[in-house]
């Protein structure tokens, strides 16, 4: 007995030390790759990122004792993906962020090799819980964590892990399963992970749900298959989200591909997800968005911005926060989240513009937000263009001819009379909003490059209210 207690306390006290000493690695590595990182004139400054290194999966965005907390997948030995570390800011606004310590780390000694994507809960009295992908060299599990200070600084794995493994399927085999999403449904408590049915077969990316089976959260029975993708190229489907907004649910997926909603029904007695419309996120530079849903309902979304190039010390970066509505149609409509007005710093408008050929606005810089509601009149088409040359031989263009927004490539359907454009620009990274829809890019243009200008072709166009603004950084250091 006495031996039982001592080899407890032992391994607890082992598991700790391994913890805060591969903490204290990690920091000091991406301490280390900052001092090279931070030098980069087209790094953004109002988006989240880690301090230097790999950034992908935004993670388990949860509020507690008066602040946001956001995490996320991220490599501190490096700018390419490995090594899966959760790093970890935190907020009072969801606008300016404080970077903290790296929260989970992969525990060597269990076998855990990456920490991979998944969410926050609650339990009953209020206490976070993280949900993640535990990956070694054996099967995938979800493993939980829970905080050891109020503060949330510290974290350690939770007791009873592994809280699910593959046993839990039964006969039914579920290949690439990962991310567990957290949420709750009249009073249950539920998870939802990804992965697919079929794997080499082609089709069959798959959403199983699961159900709390006591308030602990580490017993969890599985209800079985909720969705399964349509798309027979929907192989596999990572980071399932899935929450209710608008008297519908919605699940976002990542199947290899641009990310996409699906607005339904969820039965929970039948344990299915009916679904009534379908869209995509964004088709950018886009990738496993997460979301927040707070105590009023409001929903908050953030995705992985990536498409940038490797050698620069950091890579990767989230999407600004945005906050999500269903449109009477059952569309997934974005918008950025009204307090990012309060990063606004010196400003050119708002002013009426006639625009009839490109007119380059006063004030440029590396972080830029422009606003505008564009009517095109005589003109064929008018937009913006961004990261311009002083002589403006070199621009990124934004166009818009009534029917379509094609952001340098990328293009989104947006008909109407009028547009309301809003346009981010932050270094290298640029997100575009019109009409709900939203797109996020990645622009390597060359570093003096920062001025901004508006156009229209072939006649003139309105831009009314059109203003520029510099915006300020997000990070309090
Ligand atoms: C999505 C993803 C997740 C996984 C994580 C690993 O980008 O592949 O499925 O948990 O990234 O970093």
């Amino acid at each position: 007995m006495l031996f039982c207690l001592l080899a407890a306390a032992l391994a607890g006290w082992t598991d700790d030390a391994e913890r805060d000493a591969l903490l204290k690695k990690a920091d000091a590595s991406v301490a280390a790759a900052a001092k090279k990182a931070t030098f980069d004139a087209q790094r953004p400054t109002y988006h989240v990122m880690p301090a230097a290194n790999w950034l992908n999966d935004p993670n388990g965005p949860l509020f507690h004792d008066g602040v946001y907390h956001l995490f996320f997948q991220h490599n501190p030995y490096g700018d390419a993906w490995g090594h899966m570390h959760w790093a970890h800011v935190r907020s009072k606004d969801l606008v300016n962020w404080e970077r903290l310590p790296i929260a989970l780390w992969p525990s060597l000694k269990a076998g855990e090799e990456h920490v991979f994507s998944g969410s926050a809960g609650k339990l009953a009295d209020g206490t976070p819980i993280l949900f993640y992908t535990s990956i070694g060299k054996r099967l995938p599990e979800q493993w939980a964590a829970i905080p050891e200070d109020k503060d949330l600084l510290k974290w350690k794995k939770h007791p009873a892990n592994p809280i699910l493994t593959e046993k839990h399927h039964g006969a039914t085999k579920v290949w690439e399963w990962s991310d567990p999403y957290f949420f709750r449904h009249e009073g249950k408590a539920y998870l939802v992970v990804g992965g697919n049915l079929n794997e080499t077969k082609g089709g069959k990316g798959c959403v199983e749900l699961y159900e709390a089976e006591d308030p602990s959260l580490a017993k969890w029975k599985h209800r079985g298959t909720l969705f399964v993708h349509p798309d027979k190229e929907a192989k596999n489907i990572e980071c399932p989200i899935f929450f209710a907004l608008g008297g519908k649910h919605v699940l976002l997926t990542s199947a290899y591909r641009t990310p996409e909603y699906f607005v339904g029904k969820f039965e929970p007695k039948a344990g299915k997800f009916l679904v009534e419309s379908r869209g995509t996120v964004d088709p950018g530079a886009f990738y496993a968005p997460s979301t927040l849903v707070e105590d009023d309902g409001r929903c908050v979304m953030w995705g992985w911005i990536r498409d940038f190039r490797n050698g620069m010390g950091w890579n990767g970066c989230l999407t600004l926060p945005r906050v999500l509505s269903l449109s009477p149609g059952g569309k997934l409509m974005q918008t950025p989240l009204p307090k990012l007005a309060t990063l606004r710093d010196k400003s050119v408008g708002p002013t009426d513009m006639k625009v009839d050929a490109e007119t380059p606005l006063e004030l440029g810089g590396p972080g830029l937000e422009f606003s505008a509601t564009i009517a095109l009149k005589e003109a064929r088409a008018a937009g913006v263009t961004l990261r311009r040359s002083g002589d403006g031989m070199r621009a990124v263009r934004i166009k818009w001819d009534g029917k379509e927004l094609d952001v340098s490539g990328t293009k989104v359907p947006a008909a109407g009379p009028t547009l309301d454009l809003r346009v981010y620009v932050d270094g290298m990274v640029t997100e575009v909003y019109a009409g709900g829809l939203a797109v996020s890019r990645v622009f390597d243009a060359k570093a003096n490059d920062t001025g901004f200008a508006v156009w229209a072709e072939d006649g003139a166009a309105n831009f009314d209210k059109a203003t520029l603004w510099t915006l300020k950084s997000i990070w309090k250091e």
